[in-house]
């Protein structure tokens, strides 16, 4: 049995990873800590009877001496770090905050997990840092590039990824000079339920759903390994089990698409579901399907974006020869579901589209960050 501490649980991943985890691991303690920003809801840890699927603390990262009080309070034994300012665009025109919480916020996570566990008092079990990180913190590839593996060279090219690769160094060195016990896995493009709709999946998705614009930067030719997140969920699961203290571990889908096919792939899914529901048409009489129009006639290119990563490709070799890890769905199950989930969820995303979460949010948990 464990005790988790789940940084980032009100965000995408997080959600998705505490939902999975309270399901795979009925007996163990799950306790998310969330700033809840813009990016943290939590309507995304309701569970079907409308009660959180496990305890949120609505709290920063970055406040100093609050994550040890957490981990020593709780007998914390497995911290699971998500927390981060995640969307390269806000990166790009608001650096600061993702310096703050990318860096300095996981600083203080370490120096709090160092503090409980390895000053002498610790009288529990063996403990884990899991730090989620991203790819993104290779730079980018040539076409015919290998994919990126671990031991490829950090070249990280936008202040988001900047951050995470800061973070990345941090969590090496409190291994390699404290000895504290850290993982780190690298991960692909995410997409599935819950994700915020500013991300291209679900922006798209909501946008054709409203007969709004889907916005493809540049040409559209840009790559990306999608991977399904609950996919990316029980890789996490394999290393935190079975991972090599130390390690890096890179995860990704073996699943590279351009942008503008992705796109065309979610357009097509989009015309088969109202094609199989009449009713979606009477709910949705904006989207191009209620109108006998095809969804691709959105499809909408914009001004790329500035300094933006041509092709970002995983070599997953490592978790799958050393965990046993493979992805369990295609992109075009992965997407399928996907597309079920927001057409089932418009609550949720509805909320979250014209700010009401964010009302709500602050009634039940005080001023939120963000
Ligand atoms: P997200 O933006 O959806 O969620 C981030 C969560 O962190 C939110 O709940 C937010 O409220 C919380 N948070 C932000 N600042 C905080 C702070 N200072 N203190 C406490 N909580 C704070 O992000 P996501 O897409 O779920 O990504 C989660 C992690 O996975 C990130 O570390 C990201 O770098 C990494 N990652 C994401 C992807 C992807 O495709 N989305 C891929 C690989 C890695
Ligand atoms: O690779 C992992 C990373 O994937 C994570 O570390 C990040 O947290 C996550 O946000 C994601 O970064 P991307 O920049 O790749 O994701 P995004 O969904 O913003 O964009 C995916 C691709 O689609 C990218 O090439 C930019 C393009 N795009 C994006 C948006 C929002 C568009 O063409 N139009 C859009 O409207």
């Amino acid at each position: 049995m464990a005790d988790l501490l789940v940084t980032g649980g009100a965000g995408f991943i997080g959600a998705n990873f505490v939902r999975y985890w309270r399901a795979a691991h009925p007996n163990d303690r799950v306790i998310v800590l969330d700033a809840l920003t813009y990016a943290g809801n939590p309507a995304s840890l309701e569970g079907d009877d409308g009660r959180p699927v496990s305890t949120l603390i609505h709290g920063d990262i970055c406040t100093p001496g609050l994550a040890e009080s957490l981990l020593r309070e709780h007998r914390i034994d497995t911290v699971v770090h998500f927390a981060a300012e995640s969307h390269v665009d806000r990166s790009i025109h608001g650096p600061d905050a993702f310096l703050e919480t990318n860096v300095r916020g996981t600083h203080e996570l370490l120096k709090a997990a160092r503090a409980a566990w390895l000053d002498g008092a610790w009288t529990g079990g063996p403990v884990r840092f899991h730090h989620v990180s991203t790819d993104e913190v290779y730079g980018s590839l040539e076409p015919d590039d290998r994919p990126f593996q671990e031991t490829s060279p950090y070249a990280p090219n936008s202040p988001y990824a900047a951050t995470k690769a800061a973070s990345d160094h941090l969590v090496r060195a409190y291994h390699h000079t404290y000895g504290l016990p850290v993982t780190t896995s690298n991960c692909s493009n995410n997409y599935g339920p819950y994700q915020f709709p500013e991300k291209l999946i679900p922006l798209s998705l909501v946008n054709a759903l409203g007969g709004k614009p889907m916005p493809i930067y540049g040409d559209g030719m840009n790559v990306r390994d999608w991977l399904y997140v609950g996919d990316h969920c029980r890789a996490i699961d394999r290393v935190l089990s079975d991972g090599r203290v130390g390690a890096v571990y890179s995860v990704g889908g073996r699943n590279e698409w351009t942008n503008i096919a992705v796109v065309r792939l979610l357009c097509r899914l989009l015309d088969g579901a109202f094609g199989a529901d009449a009713g979606l048409a009477a709910r949705f009489p904006d989207a191009p399907p209620a109108r006998g129009r095809q969804t691709s006639t959105l499809i909408t290119f914009v001004r790329d974006r500035p300094g933006h990563d041509r092709r970002y490709a995983i070599d997953a070799d490592r978790i799958g020869l050393e965990l046993g890890f493979r992805p369990s769905e295609s992109f075009e199950t992965g997407l399928e579901r996907t597309v079920a989930w927001y057409l089932a969820n418009e609550r949720w995303w509805r909320a979250v589209m014209d700010g009401s979460y964010r009302e709500w949010t602050e009634r039940q948990y005080g001023a939120t960050a963000g």
